[in-house]
C-alpha cells in the first residue's frame, strides 16, 4: 500500500496525530488538503510535545517531505509561527515544506468577521475556533478570496486586495457597525508575508504527479473529522471544508485513482468541541471523569471538550462516507476505571428508529440514543503492547466495534507515547 488517507471518524480530535506520526515514518510525503489553522495536532516525539495546527505532523521526521495542498486556507502569521516554534525546536522546514499556489490565504477581515458572526448569533452560534475560516472558505466560494499566487503577484494582489476590503470596509460599516480596515496596513503587512511564503510555493499537485510517478509513498492526513465535514456532518454546527476523504482528492489535487486505502481514527469514546448536536454526550459527573482522564481539552483553543459514548450510528456513517478500509482506536485507556461501558447503535425519534445517519438537525437534537452496555475491564491497559495480553473485556469491546462498523481495527491506542500502541496482527 502506497498511498492512505487518515482521516477523523467522529468530531475530530480522534488522536490522529499520533497515528500520522507512526504512518509518517514508512511514508515518503505527507500532505495536509482542508482546513486550517483550526486544527491541531498534538505529537509527542522524542520526549518533545509538538502541537501542530497547519504544517503536516510529518515534518518531525527530518527526511520527509510536507505538503499543503491546495485545500487549505493559511493564516500566513500562524504559519509563520509554527515554523519559528520549530526551528526553535531544532526542526528545519526549508527545502521539505511545500506550499500550493492555489491555496486561498486567511485575511484581518475573515478573523474579525468569525468573531463578529460567533458574538451576533447570540444562542445560535456554531462556537467556532474564530480563527477566519469559516469566512475564508466563504469567500473563496463566493469567488472573492485571494490565493497564495495571486500575493505572490504584485499588480494582481492589490487590485484584488483593494476591490475585496472596499466590499468588506461596507459590510463593516453598513451591517456590523464597525471601523473599517485600512489597506495600507494589510497590505504592507501580507507584502512581507509574500517574501516569507515564496521559497515554500509550487504547483503542488505537479509535485504529487511526478512523486507518484517515482513511485513515493503518500499519507493524505485529515484534519478535524467526518462529522464536521461541510457536506456529511452535523450541518450547520460543521466547519467550512470537507474533511471526509473526498477532501483530499480536490484538496490536494490527486486522482481518486491513486488512492490505496483510507483509514479512520476513531476514540474508544467520543469527543465533540463548540455547540452542535451530541446523543451520546454524558451526563455532569460521567463527563468530568472521563474529560479528566482523557485530558480532553481542545488543542487549539483550549476550550473543554464535550464528551459521550461510543456513537455506532455515526461510526458507521464514516465507514460509508470515507470508505474506511481500517479503524484506529484510540484513547482505549481512558475508560480503564469504568465498570460499565455503553455503545449507541440507534437513535430513537417519535416512534422512528434511525439506524443510519439523519440529516435532520431536529431528529439529531432530540433523539433518544439506543444503547448496549458492555462490562468493562476495570485494569489499567497502558502497559500493553500486544493484542494477545488485553484483557478479555477489552477484546470483546474491540469486536463489538468491528462487527457494528464491519470494519477490522488495525491499531489499538492505550496511551499518548508512540510505544503505547498496539498493532493488531491477525
Ligand atoms: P471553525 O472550523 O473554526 O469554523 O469551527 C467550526 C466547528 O468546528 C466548531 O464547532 C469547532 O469547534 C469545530 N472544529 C474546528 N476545528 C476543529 C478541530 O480541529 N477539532 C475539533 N473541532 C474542531
Amino acid at each position: 500500500m502506497s498511498n492512505i488517507i487518515l482521516i477523523g471518524a467522529q468530531w475530530g480530535d480522534e488522536g490522529k496525530g499520533k497515528i500520522i506520526d507512526l504512518l509518517a515514518e514508512r511514508s515518503d510525503i505527507i500532505v495536509r488538503y482542508q482546513g486550517g489553522n483550526n486544527a491541531g495536532h498534538t505529537v509527542k516525539f522524542e520526549d518533545k510535545k509538538f502541537v501542530l495546527h497547519l504544517i503536516p505532523s510529518g515534518i518531525l521526521h527530518a527526511k520527509k517531505v510536507c505538503v499543503i495542498g491546495n485545500g487549505v486556507v493559511i493564516d500566513p502569521k500562524a504559519l509563520e509561527d509554527e515554523i519559528a516554534m520549530l526551528k526553535a525546536k531544532s526542526v528545519n522546514v526549508r527545502g521539505r515544506l511545500f506550499i500550493s499556489d492555489q491555496a486561498h490565504i486567511i485575511f484581518p477581515y475573515h478573523l474579525l468577521i468569525d468573531e463578529l458572526l460567533e458574538s451576533a448569533k447570540g444562542s445560535g452560534k456554531i462556537g467556532t475556533t474564530k480563527k477566519g475560516i469559516g469566512p475564508c472558505y466563504a469567500d473563496k466560494v463566493a469567488r472573492r478570496g485571494i490565493r497564495v499566487v495571486d500575493l505572490m503577484n504584485d499588480k494582481v494582489f492589490k487590485s484584488r486586495l483593494k476591490f475585496i476590503l472596499d466590499e468588506k470596509n461596507l459590510l463593516l460599516n453598513k451591517i456590523f457597525r464597525t471601523k473599517s480596515l485600512s489597506f495600507q496596513s494589510i497590505y504592507r503587512e501580507y507584502q512581507r508575508y509574500r517574501s516569507f511564503l515564496k521559497p515554500f510555493v509550487c504547483n503542488t499537485s505537479v509535485l504529487l504527479d511526478e512523486a507518484y510517478k517515482k513511485r513515493k509513498k503518500v499519507l493524505f492526513e485529515g484534519a478535524q473529522g467526518t462529522l464536521l465535514d461541510v457536506d456529511h456532518g452535523t450541518y450547520p454546527y460543521v466547519t467550512s471544508s470537507n474533511a471526509s476523504a473526498g477532501g483530499a482528492i480536490t484538496g490536494a489535487g490527486v486522482s481518486p485513482a491513486r488512492i490505496d486505502k483510507v483509514i479512520g481514527v476513531v476514540k474508544a469514546y467520543t469527543t465533540r468541541v463548540g455547540e452542535g448536536p451530541f446523543p451520546t454526550e454524558f451526563s455532569p459527573k460521567l463527563m468530568e471523569h472521563v474529560r479528566t482522564r482523557g485530558e480532553e481539552f481542545g488543542a487549539t483553543t483550549g476550550r473543554p471538550r464535550r464528551c459521550g459514548w461510543f456513537d455506532a450510528v455515526i461510526g458507521r456513517h464514516a465507514v460509508r462516507i470515507n470508505g474506511l478500509g481500517e479503524l484506529a482506536v484510540m484513547k482505549l485507556d481512558v475508560l480503564d476505571e469504568l465498570s460499565e461501558i455503553k455503545i449507541c447503535t440507534a437513535y430513537r425519534y417519535k416512534g422512528k428508529t434511525y439506524k443510519h445517519f439523519p440529516a435532520d438537525i431536529e431528529v439529531l437534537e432530540n433523539c433518544t440514543p439506543v444503547y448496549e452496555t458492555h462490562p468493562g475491564w476495570k485494569t489499567p491497559l497502558d502497559h500493553i503492547h500486544r493484542f494477545q495480553d488485553l484483557p478479555k473485556n477489552v477484546k470483546k469491546y474491540l469486536k463489538r466495534l468491528e462487527r457494528l462498523l464491519e470494519t477490522k481495527v488495525s491499531i489499538v491506542s492505550v496511551g499518548s507515547k508512540r510505544i503505547q500502541t498496539i498493532f493488531v496482527k491477525r
